[in-house]
């Protein structure tokens, strides 16, 4: 994606194959930091202080993890180590444990190999997250077209929440591969931007991307989507995932689970745009999956810029006891379809099932 008519992806590499590159994502859209990753606690950093973030990109940082580690290790018990680390800078999104796992069973097949069997998955799967987007962005834009054939008066209108876009992706994003892939087919699109408190990833992130790419969008405060719907000013809902369990249940961004719950009670489509490796067949159902607890700070500060710096600013009294959960679960029956790289399904085990046996 471009960023001022350059072109960019979320992390790329030195040439020299050294250390990676990311964008700093905390610091958008006042700045656009570029900032270096030289080994595997710079990658866990990165990932849990969310410099980077979104399931497919968490999992792509932490493929180039275990490759920078394996610069450094000097046998698989220490690199196993590294592994398991990693694995814990966050809980929810599955493609971290995903990626991770896959590296280290193919370098546990042949350890004196390691950097090159690391830096090959690495660079594979941040290639095939690319296609993986687009492909996602395909099936996408056959709903969207269809929503436009039956209406083709006024843009299609779609609501997102958090950014399930490039930035949480390498390219085109999730959920918003098919707005991209819609507005360059010429379909008239407007999105409605979920602020997505507390760190305001819609109003950073997917409106800076949005804009950048000259899709029509407005930014609301998280609370007014359900307006929208009974007001009928909402087509369609387009949201990431970070893991899915075999039963179709997502989690995704907190605030999500009240969306699809406006969404069912207006009949607007809910769809969940998401890779194969962002679903976690070993887990039932979204009970079992694991909610990210983060800092109280982050709730109780918001972050802008002033006079040419960015603050961070406190809105609560000292001392009020504040929680943070970061993700919900939105139930498979509030849930339209499974928009995924290999075809749109419904959100049910049998579908999924069908999916990853193909
Ligand atoms: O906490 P974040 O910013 O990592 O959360 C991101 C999301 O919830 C995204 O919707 C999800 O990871 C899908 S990204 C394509």
């Amino acid at each position: 994606l471009k960023i001022k008519e350059k072109h960019f992806h979320s992390i790329w590499k030195d040439q020299e194959d050294k250390f990676c590159q990311i964008i700093d994502q905390r610091q958008l859209p006042h700045k656009l930091s570029i900032h270096q990753l030289h080994n595997s606690k710079d990658v866990f950093t990165a990932i849990r202080e969310m410099y980077v973030r979104g399931a497919p990109l968490i999992g792509v940082t932490a493929a180039y993890g275990i490759y920078l580690a394996s610069l450094h290790t000097d046998s698989l018990a220490e690199l196993n180590k590294v592994a398991d680390y990693l694995k814990t800078a966050r809980p929810t999104a599955v493609n971290l444990e995903w990626a991770v796992d896959l590296l280290m069973e193919k370098i546990s097949e042949d350890y004196d190999s390691a950097q090159r069997i690391a830096l090959e998955e690495a660079n594979r799967i941040r290639t095939e997250s690319i296609a993986e987007c687009k492909s996602i962005g395909a099936h996408g834009l056959k709903i969207i077209e269809e929503i436009y054939k039956r209406n083709p008066d006024r843009p299609v209108q779609i609501l997102t929440h958090c950014n399930a876009g490039w930035l949480a992706c390498v390219d085109y994003g999730t959920a918003t591969a098919p707005m991209y892939l819609a507005h360059d087919a010429g379909i008239p699109i407007h999105v409605w931007v979920d602020e997505t408190r507390p760190r305001n990833q819609g109003a950073r992130i997917t409106a800076f991307e949005l804009g950048q790419h000259g899709i029509p969008h407005t930014l609301i405060v998280d609370n007014v989507g359900g307006l929208l719907m009974q007001q009928k000013k909402v087509d369609l809902a387009i949201v990431g995932s970070d893991r899915t369990a075999r039963n179709g249940d997502v989690a995704n961004k907190i605030g999500t689970y009240l969306k699809a719950l406006a969404a069912c009670d207006n009949d607007v489509p809910f769809y969940v745009a998401l890779p194969l490796s962002t679903f976690d067949l070993t887990l039932d159902s979204g009970v079992q999956i694991p909610i990210e607890e983060r800092s109280p700070t982050e709730v109780e500060t918001v972050q802008g810029i002033l006079n040419g710096k960015i603050e961070k600013v406190k809105i609560s009294p000292e001392g009020t006891p504040t929680l943070n959960l970061g993700f919900d679960i939105t139930p498979a029956k509030f849930v339209t379809g499974l928009i995924t790289n290999k075809g749109t399904i419904k959100a049910n085990e049998k579908e999924i099932l069908k999916l990853f046996k193909q």
